[in-house]
């Protein structure tokens, strides 16, 4: 069934439908990558622009390309590039759309996404847009849940950290609302909630959820998904300094219990290295699901799966 959208830009694009489609295409990417890769996408090539850092996104997706048999031109850091001289994204993206098949772009400002998109010839995802979206990170994670759990439904998922400026925790949301009798406990300090853009929607999605600051109600939950406080959002270094490790998850908290632990990474303090040790710690495993999560998605973007 291919994706009935060009672009991925938002997973409030995504019905379960699609949701569905794309997990079971990234399980039979599994296989192929067990086979050593393929050639599915021989002769293709993507176009990887990071104008902001990354290393699982951007690494993932270029492994993914290659691993299809595909190839990969890439420009990254605005200073490099000739944004740097004044060009518009707008004309970046007419350009590349007659060098490449498919773009995948990070970028720093919110809703860059959309306006790249607009003027991008061939299918463009989105792979972060300041504290915006970041569909393909929600679309592993999603994957990474119903591989550990065995099912997506009926869950309870607590979301820590920066739900302010954490774009991961907005996308994966969204994906959320599309499954049956899921709860959310949103652990943050005050100074860092969730949007009312994500609240108002779990309230229409009638998702109950629980806005608390406490570390230990979001033990209870089956998943617990860590964020890192953004520091790269803060406009003041010293709300950053005060903010960023306000909870600290250690070995001793999560030993025994049934919560598994998920981070879309780099953590930076708020996961303690004795986790790791604990079967409950996913998220090493969960970065490795972003490039059968990609191969998916470019696979089906390009019409090939
Ligand atoms: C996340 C991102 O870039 O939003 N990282 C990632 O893609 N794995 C999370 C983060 O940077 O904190």
């Amino acid at each position: 069934m291919p994706l009935p959208f060009q672009h991925l830009l938002s997973t409030k694009q995504l019905q379960r439908a699609d949701t569905e489609e794309i997990l079971r295409v990234a399980s039979s990417m599994e296989n192929v990558l067990t086979k050593g890769g393929s050639e599915l996408l021989k002769g293709k090539i993507l176009a990887s622009l990071f104008y902001e850092p990354s290393t699982r996104t951007r690494l993932s997706f270029e492994t993914a390309m290659q691993r299809l048999g595909g190839n990969i031109i890439t420009a990254e850091g605005i200073q490099f590039s000739s944004m740097y001289k004044g060009e518009t994204l707008e004309d970046t993206m007419r350009m590349i759309s007659q060098y490449a098949d498919i773009v995948a772009m990070r970028h720093p400002e919110q809703g860059s996404a959309e306006i790249a998109a607009r003027a991008c010839g061939v299918p463009f995802i989105n792979a972060g847009d300041g504290p915006g979206q970041h569909p393909t990170q929600a679309l592993l994670d999603l994957f990474t849940i119903q591989k550990e759990c065995g099912k997506i439904d009926d869950l309870c998922i607590a979301m820590v950290g920066d739900l302010r400026y954490g774009r991961t925790v907005h996308s994966l949301s969204y994906l959320l609302g599309l499954y049956k009798n899921i709860r959310l406990i949103l652990v943050s300090p005050t100074e860092l909630t969730m949007p009312e853009k994500v609240t108002s929607f779990l309230r229409e999605k009638s998702i109950p959820f629980v806005e608390t600051k406490d570390l230990a109600a979001g033990l209870r939950a089956d998943v617990m998904y860590v964020t890192r406080v953004q520091q790269e959002r803060f406009a003041d270094r010293n709300e950053y300094e005060r903010l960023k490790l306000q909870y600290i998850l250690t070995g001793e908290m999560v030993r025994g219990r049934n919560v598994l632990v998920m981070h879309p990474l780099p953590r930076v303090g708020e996961i303690a290295p004795d986790v790791d040790l604990l079967p409950n710690a996913a998220y090493f495993r969960q970065a490795g699901n972003g490039v059968p999560i990609r191969m998916a998605l470019l696979a089906m973007l390009l019409g090939k799966a």
